[in-house]
């Protein structure tokens, strides 16, 4: 559960709130969350109760896929209404949050370099001309202003910040105040599954500003511990936070269609949450690099939005609500695809690849497991970080 914000996040660069700003962010997020507890269950009442047997009596058969489930839910006014109000909060999310650091950018780029010209640990590499993926330029993926991509100019950090701070109202706490929900989850799944593993050099693909790439560099401070992404500002201002933490990283601007990384570098590649977010196209010659990269005997390990296949027609429909409504355009290709398939045509043995799902069991501690057998669906209903971990080791 989700605890709403008082100041301050616990670093130094994390955009501040005024007043009227921190009202405003909080309401939303109760918002958020009243909405999630109250009112989308409804719409599996409605419906179980009214638009399954009206179909049901007029066509003779039961809806076949989750298009059908959309198409006859999304014409329902409890439906309408949800829908509104989740698109109207997403956007409001987003504006408050980029007024809020738009206020403030001047400082925070100042922040930046006062923090960098000190004695730094780690490093950043940024591409002259680098050409953003038009998969993630020609929208402002789920309605963030600028994409990932935006860049204002040479000091620039503005990406990044709308991200830190918007992520966590976005995912409902989920991420947690430094923004490392996800990057902990996928650590805390590899120490289960690889206790005595101490990996030397690892890669974080689409780290954004680092959230997902320090618990990597806090849980093995021995090792070498990399993180691409496409956005200059989200990784000018990652570097800058991750210096301000004494955390050692090197980040750098990379398609990861096409890292620059030798041949068999890395002992360890991580993703999570990219793939929703990037073309089938994309995300098959990502996964093609991520082999080449790894050494043999190498682990890629990912998380995102869990596959659809096991839950019913109206989860399916509920889940894929952000394809159609809220600028996620390679949202429900990506559930509708496998982990065998996209790391198969990437060279992994399909026999290697394992998926294992996190739960809570009920003194609230996390467990790993394989899918159950009976109540399949059961556990594939968390977001990013919360539900299906994916992976395999290099032959
Ligand atoms: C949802 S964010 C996740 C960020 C981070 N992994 C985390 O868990 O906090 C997805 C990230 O993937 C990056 N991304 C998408 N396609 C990419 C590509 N082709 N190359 C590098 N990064 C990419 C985006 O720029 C974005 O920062």
């Amino acid at each position: 559960m989700a605890v709403l914000v008082t100041e301050p996040f616990p670093h130094a660069m994390m955009p501040r709130a005024d007043h009227d700003e921190l009202a405003r962010q909080n309401a939303t997020l109760a918002f958020k969350l009243h909405m999630t507890d109250n009112v989308y269950p409804g719409d599996q009442l409605v419906y179980e109760r009214k638009t399954l047997p009206q179909f049901e009596r007029k066509a003779r058969r039961t809806p076949k896929d989750k298009a059908e489930v959309r198409h006859l839910q999304m014409q329902e006014p409890y439906t309408q209404m949800w829908s509104s109000i989740a698109r109207t909060l997403q956007e409001m999310l987003w504006n408050n949050i980029g007024e809020c650091v738009e206020r403030q950018l001047p400082d925070l780029m100042d922040k930046a370099d006062d923090i960098l010209s000190r004695r730094t640990i780690g490093t950043l590499r940024l591409k002259e001309n680098f050409v953003q993926p038009r998969y993630l330029s020609a929208v402002d993926i789920h309605c963030m202003p600028g994409s990932y991509g935006a860049d204002l100019g040479e000091r620039d950090v503005m990406a990044g910040a709308v991200y830190d701070r918007g992520a966590y109202y976005y995912a409902k706490g989920l991420t947690g105040p430094m923004c490392d929900g996800t990057g902990r989850a996928l650590v805390w799944v590899f120490k289960e599954m690889f206790p005595t593993w101490k990996p030397k050099r690892i890669l974080d693909v689409g780290c954004g500003l680092g959230g997902s790439t320090l618990p990597w560099a806090q849980a093995f401070p021995d090792a070498e511990v990399h993180g691409v992404d496409v956005g200059a500002a989200m990784l000018r201002y990652g570097h800058a936070r991750a210096e301000t933490l004494g955390i050692k990283a090197h980040f750098s601007q990379q398609n990861a269609e096409e890292l620059d990384f030798k041949d068999n570098y890395f002992d360890l590649v991580a993703t999570s949450g990219v793939f929703h977010e990037t073309s089938g196209r994309a995300s098959r010659a990502m996964m093609r690099e991520i082999f080449r990269v790894l050494k043999p005997g190498g682990l890629s390990m990912n998380s995102d939005i869990p596959h659809q296949h096991h839950n019913s027609l109206h989860d399916q429909f509920m889940l894929d609500w952000d394809a159609h409504y809220n600028a996620e355009p390679f949202w429900a290709q990506w559930t509708s695809m496998t982990s065998d398939e996209i790391m198969g045509q990437a060279g992994f043995r399909p026999a290697d690849v394992w998926e294992k799902w996190r739960d809570r069991d009920n003194k609230g501690n996390f467990t790993l497991h394989d899918r159950p057998k009976n109540h399949a669906d059961e556990s594939n209903k968390g977001g990013i970080g919360k539900g299906v971990f994916w992976g395999a080791l290099k032959a």
